[in-house]
């Protein structure tokens, strides 16, 4: 009994010396996340801002932005205006301010000098909420999940029915993809099976930007 349980405890505490070895990577990698979940945001959201959906009117009125620790403005007293239904392409060579302006209109950054406003309500007034759901971007860079067609679909209106996914398809010229096994086809990360069917991965994202139920996309 005792050899046994000299065994049964040697067994138990074989692990603890494992344990030990990965202690300081899961400190440092602890950190971290928390350095990012307590960081404050560089441009705060007040909680009970303006709460509605975007009608899609955008001004920029005399809005300059430098990059902190930049010598020159990357955006210099611009002013432009969008109707709401509108649709306005951004043209020009590399640098000269395209991704600011939107990342301007996204509230990622504060002008400054000059105020953007979405609806007539500049953009420092709304709430957070308020404003992420009434824009959708769709970068360049291709966000696709290790899932399927629907949860990558679904991320963009959670709870959106199959024939809202497959309309939204259909409306970007993507449903060809829903051959097969449907929305159930698994894309892989980046999206990297669909190019079984030759479409654009930028398309899937364009496509649940489409079932945002807004006006305002870049
Ligand atoms: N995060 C950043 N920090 C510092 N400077 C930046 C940052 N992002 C962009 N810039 C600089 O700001 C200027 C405008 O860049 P921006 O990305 O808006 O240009 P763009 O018109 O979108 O270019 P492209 O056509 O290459 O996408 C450039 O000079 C760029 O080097
Ligand atoms: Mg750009």
């Amino acid at each position: 009994m005792v050899a046994f349980a000299t065994m049964a405890s040697f067994e138990l505490m074989m692990p603890v010396a494992g344990a030990f070895q990965y202690l300081s990577q899961t400190v440092t990698s602890a950190k971290r996340l928390n350095e990012i979940i307590e960081a404050e945001p560089e441009t705060p959201f007040d909680p009970t801002g303006y709460n509605n959906t975007a009608k899609g009117a955008i001004q920029f009125d005399n809005v300059s932005f430098t990059y902190a620790g930049a010598e020159k403005a990357a955006v210099n007293s611009v002013s432009l205006t969008i109707n709401a239904g509108e649709k306005v392409a951004l043209l020009g060579r590399t640098g000269c301010g395209k991704s600011t302006l939107l990342q301007l209109l996204t509230r990622s950054w504060d002008p400054s000098q000059g105020t953007v406003s979405i609806d007539s309500t500049p953009l420092t007034k709304w709430r957070e909420s308020a404003l992420r759901s009434s824009i959708a971007v769709v970068s360049q860079r291709v966000d696709v999940f290790n899932g399927s067609l629907r949860h990558n679909l679904a991320m963009a209106k959670t709870g959106a029915s199959d024939e809202e996914l497959t309309a939204a398809l259909e409306q970007v010229g993507l449903h060809a993809l829903l051959e097969g096994p449907g929305l159930d086809v698994w894309l892989g990360d980046g999206g990297r099976q669909l190019s079984r069917w030759r479409a654009p991965p930028s398309g899937d994202c364009t496509c649940a930007a489409a079932r945002r139920t807004n006006p305002v996309a870049g």
